[in-house]
Order: structure tokens, then sequence, then C-alpha cells
């Protein structure tokens, strides 16, 4: 059932979702060639408890760190650890963080030092992939819209959209109803209500669509080892269009 929530709801939201948007801002700043992943985790979540918040990802379904980070084929749910960055590399930093009863949810693809022509369009297309997902999005319009929209931008652009892994619905839970795929056929689903907040998060792949998660049971990694990319915003749907909280 897709909660839609009041006015002062949303309002115990937008700290939480501001954290996510800094906390994001404040680990992309210490994306460079010769860093961890662990040390990205480190910082995260060190800057998300300075903030009172608690990252939410952090014991979540038995997840043991408080953000995501993904390298090059890697494409959600990458576990930070020991492995250090280079030259060259993309890295998809997804979190979220919990405060006043709500989950605000977020995730970006840094560029670690130069990386070539297909990461720059890779990374480019998946954020835009977010704005044609939520252009014209307002009260009313199909779910499936969204992701009818995602899709033809990536396709259009050579790339592939993973199928296994969805935005969704946030709010008192992380993950809420109703699931917002990144692929679909405009004019279907259910029309959104005002008041609903969803995650809208793009997960494109510069390859073939086919995936498999590794023996860690979490990192979603392309077969072909080509490089995937995400961009994530949590957002309420208003009468007359969306309010972006993670921007
Ligand atoms: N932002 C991710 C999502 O929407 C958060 C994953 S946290 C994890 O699913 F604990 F599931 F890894
Ligand atoms: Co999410």
């Amino acid at each position: 059932m897709i909660y839609v929530k009041s006015e002062e709801e949303i309002g115990l939201l937008r700290e939480p979702c501001a954290i996510v948007r800094d906390t994001l801002a404040f680990v992309g700043a210490r994306v460079r060639p010769g860093v961890t992943t662990a040390e990205l985790d480190a910082c995260a979540e060190e800057y998300i408890r300075s903030r009172g918040a608690v990252p939410s990802c952090l014991g979540y379904s038995g997840y043991p760190a408080s953000i995501c980070a993904s390298v090059n084929e890697e494409i959600v749910h990458g576990i930070p650890g020991g492995r250090v960055l280079r030259e060259g590399d993309i890295v998809s930093i997804d979190l979220c963080a919990y405060k006043n009863g709500f989950h605000g949810d977020g995730a970006r693809t840094f560029a670690v030092g130069q990386i070539d022509a297909e990461k720059q369009k890779l990374i480019r297309v998946t954020e835009e992939c977010f704005w044609k997902g939520i252009e014209g999005l307002r009260a009313g319009t199909p779910l499936y819209d969204i992701g009818a929209a995602v899709q033809k931008h990536a396709e259009e652009n050579g790339f592939s959209v993973v199928r296994e892994f969805v935005g969704h619905g946030i709010g008192r839970e992380m993950h809420e109803d109703p699931s917002v795929p990144n692929f679909g056929k405009r004019g279907t689903g259910v029309r959104l209500k005002a008041g609903t907040v969803l995650c809208v998060e793009p997960m494109i792949v510069a390859g073939a669509r086919a995936l498999r998660v590794l023996d860690d049971g979490w990192t979603a990694v392309t077969l072909d080892k080509k490089p995937a990319a995400h961009y994530e915003n949590t957002l309420v749907v208003r009468e007359d269009g969306v309010e972006i909280l993670t921007l």
C-alpha cells in the first residue's frame, strides 16, 4: 500500500534527506586515487552520526556497512572494504540516513581522477536518466511513466537498464511501496498522488544488463564486466511537480 505523507511528515523527512545530500558531498570530496572504500564508509558514518542521524543501511538485513560503494562493474550494494580506488575507476556511493523517525536515501557516481570517455558518458547519461524520469512528474502521473522515460534515454544512448533492482517509496521504512522500476510502459501503473515520497534511482550499465550477485551475498556486478552507474534522489510528488529533498 502506498502511504501518502502529510505535510507534517514531509517536514520531518527534510532533515534526514538533507543529511544524505550533505554526506554524499562530504564523501565525494574524499574520492581520489589511493583511498579505500572502507575509509569512505568510515567518514560517511562519522559524518552522519555527527548530524545526529543513524546510517540506515548498517545492519539492514545484515548489511555490514553504512554506505554502498560500487566500483566499475559493480552495479549496486558494493560492500566497503580494503579495495583501493585507482585513477580511472568510477565509484557509486549510495547511502541512507535515519532521523526524526524517517529515512532519506540518495546515490551519486564519482570519477576517481581522470576517467575514459565511456565512463564519463555513463555518469552523465545516468544522471540525465533521473531528470528524464521525473520530467512532467506530478500528481496524477502514471507510475511507470518514470521508468519508461529512464529506459528510453538509457537505451537511446546505447546503455542498458537493470531489472533486478528498482527504486521505491520511502518514509518511516527505508523501502515502502511502490516499487519504482527504471523500465516500463508509458501510461501504465498507479496514478501517483500528491504527498507520495519516492526514491527515483536509475541504475544504468554500459553493456548488457545481465548481472550476478557475488558470494558476499550483496555486490551486484555486470556479467560482461562493463561499468555501471547509479544516481538517486528522494522526492515528494506535488500537485504541480516534484520537490527533491536530497539536492
Ligand atoms: N539505497 C539503497 C536501496 O535503496 C540502500 C541499500 S542499503 C542495503 O536499496 F543495506 F540494502 F545495502
Ligand atoms: Co534507494
